[in-house]
């Protein structure tokens, strides 16, 4: 256990992210986001489901309601996201009044229910002028316009947020912005970009982490990472080869970097030896890693990533259309490691693997490698087809099902003495999913897109708040 309390009793709640929730894409002075342009751009051919986010599901005008449910359910916090463009229209400048007077709200309607504001200064959504004008995370030149965004953001919520997290999933961000190429910035198998746009955010990250707590704001500061445990399989050849390949490439980058703060030892060696571009690796930057180390890992805890020998040429597979495709979710990364099929493996209707042990081999294996960094589960969560009856409930035993071993393999870790603080249920309320929009859904309470948002809780809402009610857990 470490000495860091985040709260004073273990935080269970639900996550949203702004473009998941927000809607009100283009009210008051709002500005354009990579999002936006995804969602309005004339025959998108990336935009494959043709979905858009435009009003996503309308929290924008809803948030009060929500947020009241929320603490109907038990909620003691609430993990939401702040969208730049909300705050900052043209992403550098004149702040939004009315932005900020959108988050004011939230924060108070929160700390009136009695929920922790646990907030995220960016989740995936930058101003598309950066991406434009020169490439968004792929140049150095966001990491500034990043920290003085984030700077506003603690300038004008600082006083009541006590518990920040710099950046959602930056690993994830940029798999699929620049190898998997299903979000923008649509680039397919550019690992170059990968390596670069994760290293530059995790500087980015840490120039708020320095300045906050240089600055003695109150409360804490983490990351949010997309943690899988990696797991090589039986018959590989060369499995100390292939662990280390793989650790480097889904976890450790993210995590030595925030947690440590220091440059992973073998980045460069294995980037050289398969023929990067490691200019981008500067060691000076340790220097600012090292004022920049989190107070506490976020974990979004989905999966696990089942590795052998790389087999051949990188080939990347994604599932954006759910049970329409028998497609998995995968990668094999040429002369690295390849994703393979462990045994009796169930999925979801979008290919990735269903596995809740994960969740405690993940936890475990953060606690091994980072001791003393309190651990909280940003996100987890399972997605389904609901299908509501005639009156909007939804009877979700199937995510019921899911999400009870899950939390029970959060609890065993707590009692097996790892230092888990929070659990936030992915999602809070049903939100609008990146490439599939309203259909694959996550949520505990149905959000009616049909009948003006209307907010209908599934019986799984009910299932959370027994959970909550019977672990309470003081910190
Ligand atoms: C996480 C993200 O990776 O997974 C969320 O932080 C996201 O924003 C969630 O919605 C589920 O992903 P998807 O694509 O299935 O909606």
């Amino acid at each position: 256990m470490s000495n860091v309390k985040l709260n004073d009793k273990f935080m269970w709640g639900g996550a949203i992210a702004a473009y998941q929730a927000e809607g009100g894409w283009n009210v008051d002075d709002k500005g354009y986001s990579n999002w936006d342009h995804f969602s309005n751009s004339d025959n998108n051919p990336f935009n494959i489901n043709n979905v858009s986010g435009n009003d996503a599901t309308d929290f924008y005008h809803h948030y009060k309601e929500d947020i009241k449910l929320l603490a109907e359910g038990g909620h003691n916090s609430f993990r939401f996201s702040l969208s730049w463009t909300r705050i900052i229209p043209e992403g550098v400048g004149k702040r939004s009044a009315a932005g900020i007077a959108f988050y004011n709200d939230v924060i108070n309607t929160c700390l009136k229910y009695g929920l922790e504001p646990n907030v995220t200064i960016h989740h995936y959504d930058i101003p598309q002028k950066f991406e434009d004008e020169f490439g968004g995370w792929k140049d150095k030149r966001l990491i500034d316009y990043y920290f003085d965004y984030a700077k506003v953001c603690l300038e004008e919520f600082g006083d009541r947020v006590k518990l920040w997290t710099t950046l959602n999933e930056p690993r994830f961000y940029s798999y699929c912005g620049y190898v998997m190429g299903n979000w923008p910035p649509h680039k397919h198998k550019d690992l170059q970009s990968y390596w670069e746009t994760v290293y530059n955010q995790l500087i980015a990250s840490a120039k708020v982490v320095k300045y906050f707590k240089e600055n003695n704001y109150e409360g804490y500061i983490g990351i949010v990472h997309d943690h899988g445990t990696v797991e090589v399989s039986p018959e590989t050849r060369d499995k100390e080869y292939v662990y280390n390949h793989a650790e480097l490439f889904f976890n450790s980058l993210v995590l030595d970097m925030c947690a440590k703060g220091k440059i992973p030892t073998n980045l460069e060696k294995f980037l050289k030896e398969s023929g990067y571009d490691t200019s981008f690796i500067n060691y000076q930057d340790e220097n600012l890693l090292k004022e920049g180390i989190v107070d506490f890992l976020g974990i979004n805890s989905y999966q696990r990533f089942y590795v052998t020998d790389s087999t051949g040429e990188t080939i990347v597979t994604h599932n954006n259309t759910g049970k329409k495709s028998n497609e998995k979710e995968s990668i094999k990364l040429k002369d690295w490691f390849d994703i393979t099929e462990p045994e009796h493996v169930s999925r979801n209707f979008w290919g990735r693997e269903v596995y809740p042990e994960a969740i405690y081999k993940g936890i475990k294996d953060v606690s091994e490698k980072y001791p003393g960094f309190p651990i909280v589960i940003t996100e987890n969560g399972h997605a389904v087809y609901d299908t509501p009856d005639e009156t909007g409930y939804v009877e979700d035993d199937d995510r019921i099902e899911v999400l009870q071993q899950f939390v029970d393999y959060v609890l065993k870790a707590r009692d097996d003495g790892y230092d888990v603080q929070g659990y936030f249920v992915w999602s809070a309320f049903d939100v609008w999913s990146w490439v599939n929009g309203y259909v694959k859904r996550y949520g505990l309470i149905r959000v009616d897109e049909n009948d003006n948002f209307k907010r209908i809780p599934k019986k799984s809402f009910y299932w959370f708040k027994d959970i909550i009610k019977t672990n309470q857990i003081t910190l």
